[in-house]
């Protein structure tokens, strides 16, 4: 394509906020530096636009490996059976969460494995001790019945993260073994009707991943107006299926990045988390994120001991001894941005500002 019909579409974007599914593709194709380039000052500049110049943080407590699935890519799955399994009790995760919200991080997000041994009640009982807090509570524990999410609602669970991984039906199929992608769509749609912050999202550069699937992915976010997305580059794990399947870096890391720009502009306000996955990919990954559209990010405060075990895929970052060392570490990579750590709860802000 000319190098002009690009520069149409960028000004399009910056114009109407808005693009076909086919000129997605055609950008996230596109090799272009200039292109990318400009796509990515674009999106820092609708980010500052429309949610400011404040990074969220979300305290993550991984409080359990232990998974009754066995989705192709994930570390966690049930078959790895060389992963160590722990489990955190109950008091253990409210004693974390505890120590979290004595940082003055707002956000507490219980995340796990699909892990039945945590039954509806106790995650409530847990849900109501953190509420007391003074926190928002997050929680990223796979799918469950209607009730069982209703319950933990009343509770006061204020978000739910629950990624679709991908839109391209032919494609999640060949991804969960044990997982429909309708089933999980409808509990994207329940937890909207009870009224939770819905968190989605993708990962790039899967095996058979197409720009038409991503573009696709990109056009479902903004359709179903999430509240959170989770964009963040597949790494292979070696004791998965998809061990093996390698795609270079670079390409996967500037996937990433476009298909973060695209979304912030299409989506406006939605909470973008600047992921791990992406700070493992490339050192500074995350910080180019936040320049990309980002305004979240996650420490991780899972105790040291179990941290190493969560093994989604290898040599995540921030794998340090020392709890809560990511905190000033992600206060100095705001600051070095000219950005700032928010106070508040970090709700997405539902309207969008005037221009
Ligand atoms: N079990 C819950 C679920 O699947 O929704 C939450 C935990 S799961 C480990 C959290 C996220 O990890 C998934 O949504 C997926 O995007 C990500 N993930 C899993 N395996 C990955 C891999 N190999 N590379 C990058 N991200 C991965
Ligand atoms: Fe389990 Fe979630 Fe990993 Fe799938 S992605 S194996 S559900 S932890
Ligand atoms: Fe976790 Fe730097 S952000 S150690």
């Amino acid at each position: 394509m000319e190098k002009h019909k690009y520069l149409e579409m960028l000004h399009k974007l910056n114009q109407e906020e808005n693009l076909e599914e086919s000129e997605i593709v055609s950008l996230l194709a596109c090799d272009e530096q200039e292109i990318t380039e400009q796509l990515f000052r674009l999106a820092d500049q609708k980010r500052q636009h429309y949610v400011g110049d404040e990074v969220h943080l979300r305290g993550l407590i991984e409080f359990s490996n232990v998974c009754r699935k066995n989705c192709f890519y994930c570390g966690l799955r049930r078959d790895n059976r060389r992963l160590k399994r722990y489990r955190m009790s109950e008091e253990e995760i409210y004693e974390v969460g505890k120590k979290i919200a004595h940082l003055g991080i707002k956000t507490v997000v219980l995340q796990s494995g699909e892990d039945p041994f945590y039954d509806a009640k106790t995650v409530a009982r847990l849900v109501k001790r953190l509420k007391k807090l003074n926190i928002a509570v997050t929680l990223s524990i796979g799918e469950r019945k209607k009730e069982e999410y209703a319950l933990w609602r009343e509770a006061g669970a204020d978000r739910y993260l629950l990624k679709q991984e991908t839109f391209d039906r032919e494609l999640f199929r060949k991804l969960h073994p044990d997982d429909d992608y309708d089933v999980r769509l409808e509990c994207q749609h329940i937890l909207k009707e009870l009224d939770y912050q819905v968190g989605s999202g993708n990962m790039v550069g899967l095996p058979g991943q197409s720009e038409e699937s991503l573009a696709s992915d990109i056009k479902h976010f903004q359709k179903w107006d999430f509240d959170m997305i989770g964009i963040g580059p597949f790494i292979p794990h070696p004791d998965t299926p998809f061990g093996t399947f390698q795609m270079e870096t670079e390409k996967k890391y500037l996937l990433t990045l476009k298909t973060l720009a695209l979304t912030r502009i299409l989506t406006k306000t939605a909470l973008l988390p600047a992921t791990t996955a992406l700070g493992t990919l490339i050192p500074g990954g995350r910080e180019r994120a936040l320049q990309c559209g980002a305004n979240v990010l996650m420490p991780n405060c899972t105790p040291f001991t179990y941290r190493t075990q969560y093994a989604i895929y290898p040599g995540k970052i921030c794998l340090t001894e020392e709890w809560g060392s990511c905190l000033p570490c992600m206060k100095r990579m705001v600051e070095n941005l000219g950005r700032r750590i928010a106070d508040d709860y970090g709700h997405r802000r539902r309207i969008p500002l005037p221009k």
